[in-house]
């Protein structure tokens, strides 16, 4: 199975890498093109070098790791090229399978990945539009596989799907690092050494959490004894945090529509 990457940024470098270096793909079989095609030098090693149109006539599935912006303007340049039972791969959550089939009539998924994938540790996200088959998600799931695990989820559900798992590597590192700040001011440990601290610690409880199968009230309730230390603190954060968390999501979800908005209107231009 030949495998295309059309835009080798960001996201395009991190699955070209990682087909290759898991071995999931050999250079014969990997395809790839960027709009600054000198950028692409670092890649000659391990895949063969295109334009879009050679890496759509070439491949059996087709990654489109562009911005929501040049999704439209690129399915235009490569439909005529791509083979008739090609999967065609959108990275992009806010374009939709209906606008990118306004295009072309074709097997779509929307993958959502995450940067955890670069330790292979990602939830990767995936919906396919109605004319992919199981041979097809059998073809892609290997792959997506090679970074993590894989979860399909309806198309409606990848908006908050994307906030769970692509965009809570941020969400959580934001929160951590409020809590280090907070700490710090009442300790004379380095910096750097209370982030270690409360990384392994984060680790830790999350392992434990999958391990033991505990749920967030087994931690709490092993560690937080009645009238002790932690109960005074999760006490605080099940009162606050909650309407940060609230507020979290109203704010990311509407952002989420103005975008799906905006990528409509490209497409309709
Ligand atoms: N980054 C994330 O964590 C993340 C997470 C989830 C989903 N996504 C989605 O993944 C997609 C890619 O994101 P990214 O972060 O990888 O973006 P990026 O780093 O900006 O990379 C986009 C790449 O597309 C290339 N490109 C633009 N127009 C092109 C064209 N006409 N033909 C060929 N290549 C073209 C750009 O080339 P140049 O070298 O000329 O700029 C650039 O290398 C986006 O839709 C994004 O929403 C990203």
């Amino acid at each position: 199975m030949k495998i295309g990457i059309i835009g080798y940024g960001s996201m395009g470098k991190m699955f070209l890498w990682t087909f290759y270096e898991t071995g999931v793909a050999a250079k014969e079989d990997l395809f790839v093109s960027n709009r600054t095609p000198e950028r692409l030098q670092e890649a000659e090693s391990i895949a063969h070098i295109g334009t879009n149109r050679d890496v759509a006539k070439a491949a059996d599935i087709v990654f489109l790791s562009i911005r929501p912006g040049d999704i439209k303007m690129v399915l235009e340049e490569i439909k005529d090229d791509l083979k008739s039972d090609a999967l065609v791969v959108s990275l992009n959550g806010s374009v939709s399978f209906a606008l990118l089939e306004q295009v072309t009539k074709r097997k779509f998924a929307k993958v959502i990945p995450s940067v955890t994938a670069e330790i292979r540790c990602a939830q990767t996200l995936v919906c396919y539009n109605d004319l992919v088959q199981e041979a097809d998600r059998e073809a892609l799931r290997p792959l997506l596989a090679t970074m993590g695990d894989v979860v399909e989820l309806p198309e409606q559900e990848m908006g908050m799907g994307s906030e769970l798992a692509s965009c809570m590597p941020g969400f959580i590192a934001s929160i951590f690092d409020v809590i280090c700040t907070e700490a710090k001011k009442h300790t004379t440990i380095p910096r750097e050494q209370i982030v270690n601290i409360v990384l392994r610690t984060m680790c830790g409880t999350g392992e434990l959490m999958l391990q033991k199968n505990m749920s967030f009230d087994d931690v709490v309730g092993r560690v937080a004894t009645k009238g002790g230390i932690t109960a005074v603190g999760s006490e605080v954060i099940y009162r606050e945090f909650a309407g940060t968390a609230e507020e979290l999501f109203v704010k990311t979800l509407e952002k989420r529509r103005l975008t799906a908005e905006a990528a409509t209107k490209i497409f309709e231009e």
